[in-house]
């Protein structure tokens, strides 16, 4: 199976209109940013030469896990939307995906169907970092309505971790020693982190083999980047010496506009090759499959969202496949 060229995506109906607030310039809005050149070769959104992912190959055994941290401290960029469905994507290609809800917001847990207010007693994520021994992690997983796919949930409780974790001695290092008895079973774990630096975050960092962060294809897209890499860069001396970008991924694309095309541009100089090739469209139904609690993969599996997160997934573990991050 391979991925057509995002062409169609960004012209479907299904793309909300654009930033009403930034008049654009009138000739910008039509000029294609996927274009083919004379010579066949297709430019991707972020004007490079776009290679074609394919599905990866079936794996034989699963384990140990790559961690994942989506972080960016500003809030509404598509973390979470990001997590559930590149989670579903891996699990569609047979990968067996752990996702860790590390926002007291609970908006995870929520966009996965399950009430974070109302768990009947089950172990939170909170439960977890307060003592791994008597609420290891392997009793706090519940199972998701997709095959291949675990969450550990939390809920606003989690918000009084950050200060009980303060006095602790190896603060930082709570979230992956919970991590020591489920990386054997899953290919990969995903945190969604809550939108701020703060002592949560350093976990998600230091329990982290790569950062992926999102980036709204808006004007501010760029700001707070800095402390966002200088508390990358600070994780890695200090806590975590193996962590790295794994991608930077433009998010809400809306490709007929100038103003996206100037944005992805600015992230790519911020960035270079860590950028992503795979750019997510703005679209209506994201909003519409958060509320209904499930993945666009499952809810709207053609839908261009779905094909995006899809092709996402393909490139992501291709790049780590191709860096022998992860064992194919
Ligand atoms: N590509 C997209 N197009 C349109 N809306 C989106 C897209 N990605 C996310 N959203 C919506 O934007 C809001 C914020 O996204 P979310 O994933 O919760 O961000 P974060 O976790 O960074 O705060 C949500 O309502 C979500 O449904
Ligand atoms: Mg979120």
């Amino acid at each position: 199976m391979t991925v057509p060229i995002p062409q169609e995506q960004n012209i479907s109906d299904q793309v909300l209109p654009r930033h009403t607030s930034i008049a654009p310039e009138p000739s910008s809005t039509v000029t294609p940013i996927v274009s083919n050149t004379a010579a066949g070769v297709v430019i991707g959104l972020t004007g490079r030469p776009l290679p074609t992912f394919r599905a990866p190959a079936p794996l034989a055994t699963h384990g140990p896990a790559y961690v994942i941290a989506m972080t960016n401290q500003k809030g509404g960029v598509g973390k979470t939307t990001t997590t559930i469905n590149l989670g579903a994507a891996l699990a569609e290609a047979g990968r067996r995906v752990l996702m860790v809800d590390m926002d007291p917001q609970g908006s995870l847990s929520i966009g996965l169907g399950v009430n974070p207010d109302d768990l009947g007693g089950a172990k939170t994520v909170y439960d977890m970092l307060m003592d791994s021994n008597t609420s290891p992690a392997t009793d706090v997983v519940m199972k998701t309505s997709i095959a291949g796919l675990d969450l550990l949930p939390a809920n606003i409780q989690l918000s009084a971790a950050e200060l009980r974790l303060a006095g602790e001695v190896a603060r930082e290092y709570a979230l992956d020693r919970a991590f020591e008895s489920v990386r054997p079973n899953y290919d990969y774990i995903l945190i969604d982190c809550q939108p701020s630096l703060g002592l949560l975050t350093v976990n998600a960092l230091t329990a982290a083999d790569g950062v992926v962060i999102p980036m709204e294809c808006e004007f501010f897209a760029l700001r707070g980047v800095e402390m966002l890499r200088e508390t990358i860069t600070k994780v890695k001396e200090r806590l975590n010496s193996r962590l790295t970008i794994a991608g930077v991924l433009p998010t809400m694309v809306d490709a007929r506009t100038l103003h996206t095309r100037e944005t992805i541009q600015a992230v790519l100089d911020a960035f270079g090759e860590s950028v992503f090739h795979t750019t997510i469209s703005r679209t209506v139904k994201f909003p519409e499959t958060t509320k209904a609690g499930v993945s666009i993969i499952e809810q709207a599996p053609n839908s261009p969202g779905a094909i995006n997160y899809r092709n996402l997934a393909w490139e992501l573990v291709a790049r780590l496949e191709s860096q022998g991050s992860v064992t194919k």
